[in-house]
């Protein structure tokens, strides 16, 4: 499967796919790493990997259309099977998800439907939950509310800061995505309605 990354900074989560990828772990190949902006840590890693890397630099369109032009150009030019949004910090239009829904998947690090949006960690804090963790998801037209694929808790602890319960969450993060990219690749997710179902590990 050719799986394609959307990334914005660190790239943290696009590394563990790659890592995967080069592991064997993951039964496809990353094809492009799409950043929307430039000189990302995310950039630097791709090129580790020999992952053509493609800039489109949000900043310099006039409108949020002619950005969503340009990326849906980039995207169909490298023909993914799978579109991983990875730390991918802008809200992609309608006109690409339903181009992709279905195999578009996001990681948030919440246990969604608990803290979508920015800033889950201090959410999780503010409200006094003991339990957060991370959701990797089929991304639909909402903000973080498509089919759930995979989630994994950690616990919050009673001097966690939003860093450091990042931190915390960033770890299982950097499971749960390969995970789910793996199954993915596997043909092994179907979603019935809502729900998204694991097939057996036929192999
Ligand atoms: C991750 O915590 C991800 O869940 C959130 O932004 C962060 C990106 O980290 N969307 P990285 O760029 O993958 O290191």
């Amino acid at each position: 499967k050719r799986i394609v990354v959307l990334a914005s900074g660190r790239g943290s989560n696009f590394l563990a796919v790659a890592s995967a990828v080069s592991r064997g772990m993951i039964n496809g190949r990353c094809v492009g790493l799409i950043v929307d902006r430039p000189g990302t840590l995310a950039a630097v890693r791709a090129g580790e990997h020999g992952i053509p890397v493609f800039t489109i630099d949000y900043s310099v369109f006039s409108t949020k259309s002619a950005y969503e032009e340009e990326l849906i150009g980039t995207l169909r030019s490298l023909a993914p099977d799978l579109v991983v949004l990875a730390g991918y910090m802008k809200i992609l239009g309608s006109g690409i998800i339903r181009e992709y829904v279905g195999r578009i998947i996001n990681i948030h690090p919440s246990l969604l439907p608990s803290f979508p949006g920015l800033d889950a960690q201090g959410q999780a804090l503010a409200y006094g939950v003991k339990v957060s963790g991370c959701t990797v998801h089929f991304v639909d037209e909402g903000t973080d509310s498509g089919p759930v694929i995979l989630q994994r808790c950690v616990p919050v602890l009673e001097d966690d800061d939003p860093g450091i319960l990042a931190e915390r969450i960033l770890a299982e993060e950097h499971i749960a995505l390969p995970e789910a990219v793996a199954l993915f690749c596997s043909d092994r997710l179907r979603i019935l309605g809502r729900t998204v179902i694991r097939l057996p590990d036929d192999s």
